[in-house]
């Protein structure tokens, strides 16, 4: 069964409950004249699709902001096609939009085909932590693209949080002058964290399902971010977000470790140079006894195209090259001092191919299990 969820005011709500009702296989588990309700049921419960008037959001671009991260495809029916709503169906990435005189001729058929794809599939949430012991290797190059096209590609709620808390550089590759970071949501030092006010510390991604959570501005409040903070803040990223992407600092600290704890799997960034293995290597040693098991460490190798061939560095650290990425030339350094990322730079750029490669099989393999999932537990 298709399950909706309609937001509308009347006369538009009679026409899309009159219409979901010619539609035997879709069922509508509720009504309210409140996006924002809408949008909390979404998170709540499993929804094949929420049906959204238009006139709910005319001088709201918070709540169509908010709907662009909704976890259910989201249809937008408006009264006549104009500009304006043909600006906000993108920025809500709507999975389609109509007039209410088309919902009997549209909507019928969108609803038979959201339902196939949706019984067969169950949403996965998966942590991604990018680590090297090494500095300067990639590792927020790598985060940050990975971030945007995991969001881009899958269209899915993303959250990339910056937990390299010293030195963190997330928000100058990408977000110059936030307002809020973690810094204030550890404020005060509380025993827990509160899923609300972690909401209200990340800063939303125009056009995008992403969000961020930016490092301390100053190095000196990186100790208040205690190890227990950071497992709250990725407990409650892994129930609001699909993707958590953590780019972490280069030691084996405690905070570091609460996360890849929590991480499904570890992308270990190493280059080619025998300085930079001799230390993933160490650290290797380490990782390897706390997560033994296999596929959750990756070896992803940057400015793969030089020095020690992929073969020996295979044989050296004992791990297979997983994710390969090349050399982008001057552009990475060029979008970094832009405060955009490579992949909004530059998508054809060989790094922003590979690394959407990177983003593409990990999408591929964690939506793919989960249709495996699914189907298992249907027979
Ligand atoms: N494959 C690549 N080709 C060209 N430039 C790259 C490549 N990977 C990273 N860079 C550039 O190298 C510099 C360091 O990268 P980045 O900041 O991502 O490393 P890092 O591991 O996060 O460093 P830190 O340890 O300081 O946090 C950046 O200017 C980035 O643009
Ligand atoms: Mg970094």
């Amino acid at each position: 069964m298709t399950k909706v969820l309609i937001a509308a005011i009347s006369p538009v709500m009679d026409a899309i409950e009159r219409t979901v009702a010619t539609v035997s296989q879709a069922q509508v588990v509720g009504t309210t004249d409140s996006v924002r309700e809408a949008i909390d049921y979404c998170s709540q419960e499993r929804l094949d699709a929420i049906i959204v008037d238009e006139t709910l959001l005319i001088d709201s671009w918070g709540l169509t902001d908010r709907l662009s991260r909704a976890d259910c495809p989201v249809i937008l029916v408006i009264e006549k096609a104009s500009a304006e709503s043909a600006r906000r169906a993108l920025a809500m990435h709507a999975a389609d939009v109509m007039t209410t005189d088309a919902l009997p001729t549209l909507l019928p058929a969108l609803l038979q085909r959201l339902h196939p794809q949706d019984t067969n599939q169950e949403i996965v949430h998966r942590i991604i932590g990018v680590y090297s012991a090494k500095g300067g290797v990639g590792k927020t190059t790598l985060a940050v693209n990975l971030a945007w096209n995991l969001a881009k590609l899958s269209g899915k709620s993303t959250a990339l949080v910056d937990l390299d808390l010293q030195f963190g550089d997330v928000g100058p590759m990408v977000h110059d002058h936030p307002d809020v970071t973690i810094q204030e949501l550890v404020e005060g030092s509380p025993k827990t964290i509160e899923p609300d006010k972690l909401a209200r510390s990340l800063i939303g991604v125009d056009r995008l399902p992403l969000d961020l959570l930016l490092a301390p501005i100053n190095p000196q409040y990186a100790d208040a971010v205690e190890s227990h903070h950071v497992r709250d803040i990725v407990t409650h990223l892994k129930a609001s977000h699909v993707y958590t992407v953590c780019d972490l600092s280069s030691g084996l600290t405690e905070q570091n470790l609460s996360a890849m704890d929590m991480a499904d799997v570890i992308l270990l960034l190493a280059t080619p140079e025998m300085i930079t293995l001799r230390t993933v290597q160490r650290s290797l040693k380490v990782l390897g006894t706390l997560y033994p098991a296999d596929g959750k460490i990756r070896l992803a190798l940057n400015r793969a195209d030089s020095g020690v061939s992929k073969e020996q560095i295979q044989e050296f650290l004992g791990l297979p090259v997983t994710y390969w990425m090349p050399s982008g030339g001057v552009t990475p350094v060029r979008s970094a001092n832009s405060g955009k990322p490579l992949v909004v730079v530059d998508p054809g750029n060989v790094l922003a191919q590979a690394i959407e490669n990177v983003a593409k099989a990990l999408i591929e393999e964690f939506e793919g299990q989960s249709r495996k999932t699914a189907r298992k537990e249907q027979v």
